[in-house]
């Protein structure tokens, strides 16, 4: 199902009621909660490990989206399943094994992301098409919210989608989203859209029309 879907992150959400924020975005309309794990070494901050996200389940109704910026992440993939995630993503260039690390998260029964940051090319993906529910195309240099899109990942989007195909992979966009930019991902092809800043902006009472801001944009 290629409908579009919106992510709200949680990483532009108050760290101190997590569920509460969670619960909040949901009913105002997103799709899915997406969580940004840092470690402060595979990027330069720090959020949050499987134990935040375990707390964060309960309160998530639909899916628990977990963005793993984390290395190495083979260690970590166990813990996070158990915490509840639904997807989990791990990025091409957390290490040199990635085949590897698809093939424990899909061991796990979760669905297995892929992350690519700005700079590196989609030639990789190509080689374990066979092991993917999901590629995040980043169009931030990940570790911070609320950075400017960066508008030459639309091309790498496009070319993605020709990729994919027909297969049942997702494309997702995170970093910078706006309702500016959310229909230039959407028309390169892209159908799960990230957005922290922009959904979160403006408190609770804001959030059903940011999100209804995007989705209508795109
Ligand atoms: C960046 C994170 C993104 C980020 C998006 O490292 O992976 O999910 O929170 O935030 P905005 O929408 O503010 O760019
Ligand atoms: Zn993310």
């Amino acid at each position: 199902d290629r409908s579009l879907r919106i992510a709200p992150s949680i990483l532009a959400a108050d760290f101190a009621a997590f569920g509460a924020e969670c619960r909040a975005v949901e009913d105002a309309g997103a799709d899915w909660v997406h969580v940004d794990v840092m470690d402060g070494h595979f990027v330069p901050n720090i959020t949050f490990g499987p134990q935040m996200c375990a707390a964060i389940r309960p309160h998530v109704r639909g899916v628990m989206d977990v963005h793993l910026m984390i290395a190495p992440v083979d260690p970590y993939i166990e813990a996070f399943a158990a915490a509840g995630a639904d997807i989990i993503t791990a990025h091409l260039e957390a290490g040199p094994h990635i085949h590897r690390t698809l093939q424990a998260i899909r061991a796990t029964g979760k669905k297995a992301g892929l992350a690519i940051n700005p700079g590196t090319d989609i030639a990789p993906v190509a080689e374990v098409l066979d092991l993917l529910d999901l590629v995040c195309v980043m169009t931030v240099n990940p570790g911070f919210g609320g950075q400017s899109f960066i508008a030459s990942q639309l091309d790498k989007i496009a070319r993605l989608r020709a990729l994919i195909g027909d297969r049942p992979i997702h494309i997702e966009v995170d970093g910078g989203i706006t309702p500016d930019t959310a229909p230039r991902a959407a028309a390169a092809g892209a159908d799960v859209l990230v957005a922290g800043s922009a959904v979160f902006r403006g408190g609770p009472q804001a959030y059903g029309t940011n999100i209804r801001a995007i989705r209508t944009a795109a």
